[in-house]
């Protein structure tokens, strides 16, 4: 945060409302740490502890930490190795290796990324190993202080930890463990996944080196709890160097929290996700409507905003389609209904729509038998529809069966909200049978 001087002078609005912003910003998107991490203090001080005896004792481990995504994994790290860093032995010793698993796809990739991490390239030149335990000892060989006599303490992080497992025959997080288990160099080995089962990944040489330690976040805020983080992340402290407006601000925030329509948004968005992250994403788009002749959050802003988050990007699909793409999900939404869920094929739903045709005297929707494949082809592709059985693929495209990927709501609701839908599309949408 900003050193500012806090000042009793108020500041014009416009200064402040551009400070709020950068400061939520800050907060919500920019992945600013915060003091001390909400919800996971016993694994910050676990996590902690346990890299302290690599950094200062000099002792190895190894440790998982394991929580779905958007669970503050990274996060808690970040925050450990800060506050880590800030012992200043551990400053001047302590080397890292970051690696990710979605990165180094290999574990060839992952040692030439650990030796340009490590500051080794030189050390390495051209030598040529004759295995990968070779390459690390004589990577860690090379770590030694002058005396010879001890090791750099080396923190080595894996992100995407279960990538990891994929590699051939296991042999970067065999090697990594087992260097952690042996006295050969103090190293940490800190894996990071969102897979719970990830144990079950690993061959029985590589578990039976890995010390066993999890750490979990999963964490799982009461309602009001999930209340009080939102007034907490959209709240302004103390430093900000505008106090009254400050103040006026912190109480626009409490009064939004405890509006009805608010709490029942709110409440969707905890049914559906309890994350940080999804969290951040929803009060970022309330942030962005704030602006000078908006200067505070309104129940409005977070309804809209909430809107957004759950439009579902299925049904948001919908509007682009045309016009003949959108009859025929129609009419398989009639055979839906119909046959109760039974897969149809292209004949049937090419049928179900002559029948609106018929209907109709001055038809502008003939449409040509090609025109009509070539539209299916199209939904398909988006994955609107899709084939029972994708192994028949002898059958004739007219004959093969479909299902629909969308419910008759997402299609109704789509419907209501396609630009300049013809009434008449619409009344047959919601007729009740074709
Ligand atoms: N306790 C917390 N306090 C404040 N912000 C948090 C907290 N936990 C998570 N966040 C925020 O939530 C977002 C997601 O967290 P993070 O990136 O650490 O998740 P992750 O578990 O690493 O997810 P992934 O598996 O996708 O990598 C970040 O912007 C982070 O700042
Ligand atoms: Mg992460």
């Amino acid at each position: 945060m900003s050193k500012r001087k806090v000042n009793d002078a108020p500041l014009p609005v416009g200064t402040c409302i551009s400070e709020v912003q950068d400061i939520l910003r800050k907060r919500l998107c920019h992945q600013q740490l915060p003091d001390t991490p909400e919800g996971v203090q016993a694994q910050h001080k676990h996590l902690l502890e346990l890299l302290k005896r690599t950094a200062i004792h000099g002792e190895s481990n190894s440790v998982l930490i394991v929580g779905p995504r958007g669970s503050g994994k990274t996060m808690l790290l970040k925050c450990v190795l800060r506050d880590l860093l800030e012992e200043k032995e551990v400053e001047r010793n302590l080397l890292q290796v970051h690696l990710n698993g979605l990165l180094q796809t290999d574990d060839r990739i992952a040692l030439q990324e650990m030796t340009r991490q490590l500051h080794l390239e030189n050390v390495v030149g051209d030598k040529v190993f004759g295995s990968f335990a070779e390459n690390l000892s004589f990577l860690l060989e090379a770590l030694k202080k002058g005396d010879r006599s001890s090791s750099r303490p080396v923190l080595f992080v894996l992100d995407e930890f279960d990538l990891f497992a994929h590699h051939k025959n296991q042999t970067l997080l065999y090697n990594l463990f087992d260097v952690s288990q042996s006295a050969q160099a103090p190293v940490a080995v800190v894996g990071v996944t969102c897979r719970l089962d990830v144990l079950e990944l690993l061959e029985k040489r590589v578990k039976s080196r890995f010390s066993h330690r999890q750490i979990h976040l999963l964490s799982n805020p009461t309602f009001s709890q999930y209340l009080e983080r939102v007034q907490t992340q959209l709240s302004l402290q103390d430093d900000f160097p505008d106090k009254t407006f400050a103040q006026d601000w912190n109480a626009s925030v409490k009064t939004l929290c405890e509006d009805k329509s608010v709490e029942d948004a709110l409440q969707r968005h905890y049914n559906s996700s309890k994350n940080f992250r999804s969290n951040h994403m929803l009060l970022m788009l309330c942030l962005s409507r704030v602006s000078v002749a908006n200067p505070a959050i309104k129940p409005a802003d977070l309804l809209e905003a909430s809107k957004m988050c759950l439009i579902d990007a299925q049904a948001n699909m919908l509007h682009g389609l045309s016009i003949l793409e959108l009859c025929l999900i129609i009419a398989m939404k009639h055979l839906n209904d119909v046959y109760e869920g039974e897969p149809f094929n292209l004949q049937m739903v090419h049928n179900e729509f002559k029948k609106f045709l018929q209907r109709k005297s001055n038809s502008m929707y003939n449409f040509e038998q090609p025109v009509i494949m070539k539209a299916f082809e199209h939904l398909q592709q988006l994955e609107m529809i899709r084939p029972v059985d994708s192994s028949s693929v002898k059958t004739q495209r007219e004959y093969q069966l479909m299902r629909l990927m969308l419910d008759n709501t997402q299609v109704m609701e789509a419907l209501q909200k396609y630009p300049q839908c013809p009434t008449d599309i619409k009344q047959w949408a919601m007729s009740a049978y074709g």
